[in-house]
Order: C-alpha cells, then sequence, then structure tokens
C-alpha cells in the first residue's frame, strides 16, 4: 500500500522526463477529445527512470483499467489470446520487457495492434482451422530497456514512442523531498540534494537510498536526516560521490586490474567479478557509458581516463 502511494498516479504529479510528459499530455487529451482509445504507446531507456509508473499513469490519465504482463511470462498464442480477450474497450495493456516476447506470441499481437483482431489456430492437424476474434481498442503499452532488440514490424506498430532520460540532479531533489514528505521524513535541503547526487540519475535508487539513511537517522541520529548524516549512511552503505557503489567499483577496477583497462569482452568481466552479463548491461553499464567512465568498442569494454582520475589512479601510458 506504501509503495504503491509512493508512485505518481497523474501526469501533474509525475517529476521530470518534460518532454515525454508534454507530449503525452498533448495525445491523451486528443484522444480524450476524440472519444477514441490512446494510440499504441512504446516506453524504452535504462531500468527504474519510471516506465511502469508512466503507464499506470495513462491508464488514469484516460479513466480505465490497466493489465499488466511482461514478454516472458507470455509463453504461448494462446496466452495472449487470453489476455486480449478479457480487455474493456479502451482498457491499457502494459507489456513490460515486451523484447522478451517469443516470435509465435508476436506474430499474434501484430493484427490485435493493427485491426484490433486476432487469428487463433485451433485444433491440430487436418482437422485444424482458424477462427477470428474481434477485440475492443485497446492500448498496448510496451516498455523495454533495449529498445534495439525489438524487430522493426513490432517497432513500427507503436504511434507514441517515448525515451526516457536520466534524470537531473534537480529533479531527483523533487522526487526526494516528495517522498520524504509522503513517508513523514525529516530531511535537510542539504541532505535530499546529497542523495539524489549519488542516485545515478535514477528514482528507483533515489527513493531506496532514502528509505536506507532514514535507518540510519533513526538508530543513530535523531530522525532528521542531517547532511552529514546522509554523507556518513551512504558511505556505509557503500555508494560512492558519484554514486557509484561497489558493484561498479569491482567492475572498473576489474577492467582496470585484470585487463589493463580493456578492451575485454562482456561476457569475460561477468565471469571474472561473478556478476550476471545481463544484469550488468542492463544496470550497471547504461550509467557508466553516460557518465563517460566506459566506452563499447568493437573489441569490447574500455574503461576511460575518467576512471582512474576518479579512484585516485595513474592513467597508463599507452
Ligand atoms: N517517484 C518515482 N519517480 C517519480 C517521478 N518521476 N515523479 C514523482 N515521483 C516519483
Amino acid at each position: 500500500l506504501f509503495e504503491q502511494s509512493l508512485r505518481p498516479r497523474v501526469l501533474a504529479q509525475y517529476i521530470g522526463q518534460e518532454k515525454v510528459k508534454q507530449n503525452l499530455q498533448v495525445f491523451i487529451k486528443a484522444a480524450k477529445m476524440r472519444n477514441e482509445s490512446l494510440d499504441h504507446v512504446l516506453l524504452y531507456g535504462p531500468p527504474g527512470l519510471g516506465k511502469t509508473t508512466l503507464a499506470t499513469i495513462i491508464a488514469n490519465e484516460m479513466d480505465v483499467q490497466i493489465r499488466t504482463t511482461s514478454g516472458p511470462a507470455i509463453e504461448r498464442p494462446g496466452d495472449l489470446a487470453a489476455i486480449l480477450t478479457s480487455l474493456e474497450p479502451g482498457d491499457v495493456l502494459f507489456i513490460d520487457e515486451i523484447h522478451r516476447l517469443q516470435r509465435t506470441v508476436e506474430e499474434v499481437l501484430y493484427s490485435a495492434l493493427e485491426d484490433f483482431c486476432i487469428d487463433i489456430v485451433i485444433g491440430k492437424g487436418p482437422g485444424a482451422r482458424s477462427v477470428r476474434i474481434d477485440l475492443p481498442p485497446f492500448t498496448l503499452v510496451g516498455a523495454t530497456t533495449r529498445v534495439g532488440l525489438l524487430t522493426a514490424p513490432l517497432r513500427d506498430r507503436f504511434g507514441v514512442h517515448c525515451r526516457l532520460e536520466y534524470y537531473k540532479v534537480e529533479e531527483l531533489t523533487h522526487i526526494v523531498e516528495r517522498t520524504a514528505d509522503i513517508f513523514s521524513i525529516e530531511i535537510d535541503d542539504l541532505a535530499s540534494i546529497e542523495i539524489a547526487r549519488r542516485s545515478r540519475g535514477t528514482p528507483r535508487i533515489a527513493n531506496r537510498l532514502l528509505k536506507r539513511v532514514r535507518d540510519f537517522a533513526q538508530v543513530q541520529g535523531n530522525g532528521t536526516i542531517t547532511a552529514d548524516l546522509a554523507n556518513h549512511s551512504l558511505e556505509m552503505l557503500q555508494v560512492d560521490r558519484l554514486g557509484l557503489d561497489h558493484i561498479d567499483h569491482k567492475l572498473l577496477i576489474g577492467i582496470i586490474e585484470k585487463f589493463r583497462g580493456g578492451p575485454v569482452g562482456l561476457d569475460t568481466i561477468a565471469a571474472t567479478i561473478g556478476e550476471e552479463p545481463h544484469t550488468i548491461e542492463e544496470v550497471y553499464e547504461p550509467y557508466l557509458l553516460q557518465i563517460g567512465f566506459l566506452q563499447r568498442t568493437p573489441r569490447g569494454r574500455v574503461v576511460t581516463p575518467h576512471v582512474y582520475e576518479h579512484f585516485h589512479l595513474e592513467v597508463p601510458k599507452k
């Protein structure tokens, strides 16, 4: 219940992503004026930036229900058919990790998106026959961290494409203040800024750090989060000045110490530091690429001189 009330429910409560918000506001208003369902929306960008939240907001703003599922959860075309035929007119169907849909499922989705109907094969062998099922108009909101992995035909069937960006420190500060307010947490302005700075541009991280810092404030302080207390707590949490945690450190230091700064392949780094390649690629790398700490080259990952500076190491001469 707490987690639910934390999520903004309407666009007006949503902080940041100004471009996305302004555009969605127009498309939602236009669809409502025409009494139509909203065109299908593709949300993409790194994890933790608010894709699920936005999908819920779209449904709220359109005054419809949202049905939530994910690419890997829809195993067969029949699973998709069951979901689609249970929608009410105008409903939002939210498919997270939409790049992980099976091809056979994806093919059924095409006609559902374009013509609001599906052809389902019933039975097997010589007795098999195809039946057409009409669907109510609906809005697919698809979310992915890997837009490049979507097939062109699927990508092209989304009328609205929204790319979510990392948040600015000012926006994250505002989000930390909003969350503190909801939880009745006393926090000084400078402490909110400090947490925001160390949240890797990501609201999910900002809110998590705020909760952990609050624990320190309760047990080791007087309940109020001051800048000093925030700094001390974040140090205890092994989150550095730039928000890099011990896994970021392991990754970067690993490339420097074991591979002379790279280039090194993803699977090799993953094996060396004992993390999943998938997690490194989706969760850790995007921010390191964004702040210019890491580069992807055809021969693998390379750390940049910024990393040596950050860790007070000498930049090796090539
Ligand atoms: N909580 C998490 N993300 C948020 C956002 N973008 N706006 C407001 N509150 C949030």
